[in-house]
């Protein structure tokens, strides 16, 4: 018989204490700790007869490039690093409805083939539906094998049997293990059913995709607690209200962070979009006071984004609001602009918008956010063809970013005639039909701009 033991585990971090506490011990996350059951398992003293524990030289171990098969969609193969690596467990996490089922049904149908067994566990809908979806899509429904369960021995059951190179898991909150007791969807069996396939995954070298739901209110297990077991972490980040969808790669092991793949949902599933630069710049003809458009890098890619601001007289403590921006940046940057450029948004509400649903994790957009403020406190319009792109320091400084000539050739590429830049950013040879001016302080950008 397997003995039992109650744990209480945070559904933020899923860290485990013997103890139940107000607050988690580890994230400290308050009220966050949920009862679970766990199995008590004996540390077997030696290792299995027959095996060895033996480390290896480094030189002898098998340097070939991981072999990578393409989804199809190249949005989503850049965001991957360049496709799927054969063996690689990658969690796809997103809001219910935001199209994680659909994404990952299209990849099998592109991917399965005579030579290429593909599988996807549905434990949330039902056959019938996955099949629906299927030919509603368009996807080879005789080649995506479909199998309804949620019992993780018995689908590792069906892959020892069938052996598919890629299987999908829908969703990895409705898969148990027998080896727990505790609920489905609770952080423990969440975990144990993950690690269990993932294990399998490297034995036998197959790629599993992980559906992993994030809700809103963190109330049962979110895909967070399985990050660090995955070699790849995608996320949906725009809205499900939205027609474009963001996924960024917040962890890859075959990758770099922090890519972007920017798809669009239309009646047949998800399509790629090709020049993200283009919709996200879709603005109207007439030249407003607060916008302006500045070029970030997520991952490798130059993305032109418009920011915009708005003020309003405060009723009550001044607010900061940010969308698609850090809002502690922001604090930041309006501190900078008082102290050094002379210009108060005190007893004012200060809103910034990143236009089109991008989120922006870098510091590049610094200065447009100072530009799109100053512009709206003095209700002066910035002219269409200017793009601007800078770190700001606390000392009033424009630092240069990574990547400088590159997001100048974007610009150049979307018709911009005039940019301003951290002086260190500006091209040696400049893209043609494109002015750039180097810029060094804020007060003096804030002049030009
Ligand atoms: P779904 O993939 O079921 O989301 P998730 O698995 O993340 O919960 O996507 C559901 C939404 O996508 C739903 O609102 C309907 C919409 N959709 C389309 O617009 N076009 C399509 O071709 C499909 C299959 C879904
Ligand atoms: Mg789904």
């Amino acid at each position: 018989m397997v003995k039992q033991r109650i744990v209480y585990a945070c559904t933020q971090c899923g860290a485990s204490t013997p103890q139940w506490r107000g607050q988690c011990p580890d994230c400290g996350a308050w009220n966050s700790l949920e009862e679970v059951t766990q199995p008590t398992v004996r540390v077997r003293a030696r290792a299995p007869t027959g095996h060895s524990v033996r480390p290896v030289a480094a030189s002898s171990v098998d340097l070939a490039p991981d072999s990578r098969v393409e989804t199809g969609l190249s949005e989503l193969d850049r965001v991957l690093g360049g496709g799927l690596v054969s063996g690689a467990v990658v969690l796809v996490g997103g809001e219910p409805g935001i199209g994680k089922s659909t994404l990952l049904l299209q990849v099998l149908g592109n991917l399965a083939g005579d030579i290429v067994r593909v599988l996807y566990v549905t434990g949330e809908e039902s056959i019938r539906q996955v099949a629906l979806r299927a030919r509603r899509l368009g996807v080879a429904a005789d080649r995506v094998h479909l199998l309804a369960e949620t019992r993780v021995e018995s689908v590792l059951e069906v892959v020892e049997r069938e052996s598919p190179r890629i299987v999908v898991i829908d969703s990895i909150q409705t898969m148990f293990t027998e080896a727990l007791q505790s609920a489905p969807g609770s952080v423990a069996q969440v975990r144990e059913s993950a690690a269990r396939l993932v294990r399998h995954a490297k034995d036998r070298s197959f790629s599993v995709l992980l559906v992993g739901h994030v809700t809103k209110d963190g109330a049962i297990a979110g895909p967070r607690v399985l990050e660090h077991m995955v070699d790849t972490v995608l996320y949906f980040e725009s809205e499900a209200d939205r027609r474009f969808r963001v996924i960024r790669a917040v962890k890859n092991r075959f990758g770099a962070a922090n890519e972007i793949g920017l798809f669009a949902m239309t009646e047949k599933g998800l399509r790629e979009v090709r020049n993200p630069s283009a919709i996200f710049l879709a603005r109207g003809a007439a030249e407003v006071a607060g916008s302006v458009v500045t070029v970030v890098r997520e991952g490798t890619r130059p993305l032109l984004v418009e920011i915009q601001a708005l003020v309003d007289e405060a009723s009550g403590p001044p607010r900061r609001l940010t969308v698609g921006l850090e809002q502690g940046r922001l604090n930041m940057l309006l501190a900078v602009l008082h102290r050094h450029a002379g210009v108060s948004t005190q007893g004012l509400d200060v809103y910034a918008n990143v236009v089109g649903g991008v989120r922006i994790t870098e510091t590049g957009a610094d200065l447009a956010v100072l530009a799109a403020v100053r512009s709206i406190l003095g209700e002066r319009p910035i002219e269409h063809g200017l793009m601007v792109f800078g770190e700001v320091g606390l000392a009033g400084e424009i630092r240069p970013v990574p990547g400088g000539e590159e997001r100048v050739r974007e610009a150049a590429k979307h018709g911009f005639s005039r940019a301003l830049v951290p002086t260190a950013n500006v091209p040696r040879r400049l893209p043609h039909g494109i002015d750039v001016t180097g810029v060094e302080r804020v007060d003096r950008a804030l002049d030009l701009i």
